[in-house]
């Protein structure tokens, strides 16, 4: 199992290259066994979840490679075995967005109920839900989600919304389903982010016709066949906070490209509010930061809001920062195993229901942590370029699922971490 060796504290400077968007790949990987065709899909990004998203399109029947430019290819040809298997589902939650377009181009779907993660319950009702109001039959059995709709599925008008508000993947999945109903289907509540954005574009590319991308309420008149597509994910929205987090806790100036700032309004907005400076460049931004932060207070919410998937990385940052901060996480409200780890490295956070009052400190202190999940582990990264010492963070396969070798990116500009395998 490999784990980080992390020296700290360190500056960093020069430029990195933000990579195609995770979870904006996934949701359009599994679009393409709509289209019965190759698709070829451009700027996705080298990670493990990836190549678990490839074996289960793989097992459905599809043929997945890659082409000479390194861009994904995905012919859904062939789609003959509509089954989302315990095995890879246990490993990657995103794997249930393929409910929705297997029932829409099989009529049938067998997918294996994903259970709960490091970050809290994660039910997957509200998706069933919208199913079902389009006219699939759904009942559990064995763990599995077997959803059929023999006569095809019917637009409808469908609230999507649900006890924390919109869902990211829940919304893909039932626009994924309705593209290909016949007649209308409204989603209401439908959820913002530019990642479900994204996937619209493409189907839209593809041949879909939806309308009020972006916004909470999403238009599709049915069609009767989408064509293949080459389609160009946008870039990570978390990479690229993650990266200007470790700007901003090194007190360094990077230049992130392929980077869109459009994006993440609410993640600058709060780099400025404490000290950072965000400027625009060419195809990207300067994030530079010269001193301590200054404290905060940060809600996480559903897109234009700020975003869960960097609360974890924002805690390392203010457990530094001159003052007091309060985190307070409304979406996923027992996302805060990193707390503990990072306690260890002596911060000093105190976890109140869904809030963590963070009573800033001087400096951080290296102590062997433990990655829990994606984005924690992350923080642990972060935390460890400031810290004072050799941090070890053990069970980095949890980083690898959404940062490309993040050490490869990061010694480059200053920092020095090593992996290895124990
Ligand atoms: C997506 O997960 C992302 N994953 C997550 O990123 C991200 O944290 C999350 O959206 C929120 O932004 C991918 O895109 C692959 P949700 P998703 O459904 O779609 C509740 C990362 O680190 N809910 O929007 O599964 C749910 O419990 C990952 O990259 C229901 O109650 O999240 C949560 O409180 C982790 N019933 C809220 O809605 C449902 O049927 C939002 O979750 C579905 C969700």
């Amino acid at each position: 199992m490999d784990v980080f060796q992390i020296e700290g504290p360190v500056q960093l400077s020069g430029s990195v290259s933000i990579n195609g968007s995770k979870n904006a790949s996934l949701p359009i990987m599994a679009a393409a066994i709509l289209t019965g065709g190759k698709s070829i899909l451009k700027a996705v990004p080298n990670l493990s979840d990836i190549s678990v998203c490839g074996e289960l399109l793989s097992q459905l029947g599809c043929t997945v490679s890659k082409n000479a430019n390194g861009d994904l290819c995905i012919d859904s040809t062939v789609v003959d075995n509509p089954v989302g298997d315990y095995e890879i589902v246990r490993r990657m939650r995103a794997s249930i967005c393929i409910l929705g377009p297997l029932l829409a181009r099989c009529g049938r779907a067998e997918v294996s109920m994903p259970g709960g993660c490091a970050i809290g319950d994660r039910p997957v009702d509200i998706h069933i839900r919208g199913l079902r109001q389009l006219g699939a039959q759904i009942h559990l059995k064995n763990g599995y989600i077997i959803a059929e709709a023999p006569n095809g599925l019917q637009g409808c008008d469908i609230f999507l919304g649900g006890p924390f508000g919109s869902t990211v993947l829940g919304t893909a999945n039932v626009l994924m389903a309705a593209v290909m109903a016949k007649g209308k289907t409204v989603i209401e509540s439908a959820a913002c982010e530019p990642e479900v954005a994204d996937l619209a574009n493409c189907l839209n590319k593809m041949g879909a016709k939806i309308t009020g991308i972006g916004s909470p309420r999403l238009t599709i008149e049915g069609v009767e066949q989408l064509q293949p597509v080459e389609f160009q994910v946008i870039p990570d929205r978390i990479e690229a906070g993650t990266f200007m987090v470790a700007a901003a806790i090194t007190k360094s100036e990077l230049r992130l490209r392929n980077c869109r700032l459009d994006n993440m309004m609410a993640v600058v907005d709060k780099l400025r509010n404490i000290g950072v400076t965000v400027d625009s460049a060419d195809d990207g931004c300067v994030v530079a930061c010269n001193g301590r932060v200054r404290p905060a207070d940060i809600t996480t919410h559903p897109f234009p809001g700020f975003p869960t998937d960097l609360q974890a990385q924002f805690m390392a940052l203010l457990a530094l920062a001159d003052g007091n901060s309060v985190i307070v996480e409304k979406i996923f409200p027992d996302r805060f195993m990193h707390l503990a780890e990072l306690n260890r490295m002596a911060a000093n956070l105190r976890k109140e229901g869904s809030a963590v009052i963070v009573a800033g400190v001087k400096k951080l202190i290296a102590a062997p942590v433990m990655a829990s999940d994606l984005r924690a582990s992350a923080a642990l990264v972060l935390a460890g370029l400031a810290a004072e010492g050799t941090t070890v963070v053990n069970r980095v396969y949890h980083i690898d699922r959404g940062y490309e070798r993040i050490e490869e990116k990061l010694n480059p500009l200053g920092a020095k971490i090593r992996r290895e395998n124990v």
